[in-house]
């Protein structure tokens, strides 16, 4: 069955980047590529993304500046924005704004039976979560503190441990989301 799933790593004050949306403190930490919550084996249960503007602009920065102006994901994906943002030709990007719960009934029909990934930001994930929609957060847990920055998500959510283990630097947890 399809999941809605809040998948980041995060500093272990809570945020998903810097001040300056920095993710050096990311980069710089080792990590086992095929670790527990590894990226390969997420990405391919994914059948569609969503993210906020801010960073969907990050990944097109990130792309250009290291000379490949693709599209890193092969999945229907959703950009929540009030802006009317450049969009790649190659990717399969919808501009959205507004209520997450029609936009989620797409992408859930789009994924065809796989999960669903709100990439980020925390408000976003949070609106996705605060509309019953969410059912997990699979967060990797950088051993560093950043006091200020990006927040993993912005709102109340109750959440239940499901699993957790080490991977390179990281703790890796998974949670399901608590609802009611
Ligand atoms: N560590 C990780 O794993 C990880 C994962 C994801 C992201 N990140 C980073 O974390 C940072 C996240 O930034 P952020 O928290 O500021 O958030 P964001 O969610 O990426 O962007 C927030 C923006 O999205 C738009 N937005 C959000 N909800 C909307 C809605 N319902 N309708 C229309 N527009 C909506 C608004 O943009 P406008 O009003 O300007 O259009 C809002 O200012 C970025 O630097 C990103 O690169 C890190």
């Amino acid at each position: 069955m399809s999941r809605t799933q809040d998948y980041t790593a995060a500093t272990l004050d809570g945020f998903i980047a810097g001040p300056d949306n920095s993710l050096e403190w990311l980069f710089t930490r080792n990590r086992d590529e095929g670790g527990p919550l590894n990226y390969e084996e997420f990405i391919a249960e994914v059948g569609a993304v969503a993210m906020g503007a801010t960073t969907y602009e990050w990944i097109l920065d990130y792309q250009s500046s290291h000379g490949d102006a693709k599209w890193p994901y092969d999945v229907p994906s959703w950009v929540f924005t009030h802006r009317d943002l450049p969009v790649l030709p190659d990717g399969q990007i919808q501009l959205v704004s507004g209520d997450v719960a029609p936009v989620h009934a797409e992408m859930v029909r789009a994924a065809g039976g796989k999960n669903v990934w709100i990439v980020g930001g925390g408000d976003l994930a949070g609106q996705f979560a605060e509309a019953g929609l969410l059912d997990e957060v699979l967060v990797t847990i950088a051993p560093v503190t950043l006091g200020a920055g990006a927040r993993l998500l912005s709102r109340y959510v109750e959440l239940s441990l499901e699993e957790v283990a080490r991977n390179g630097d990281f703790v890796a947890a998974r949670f399901s989301v608590v609802r009611g």
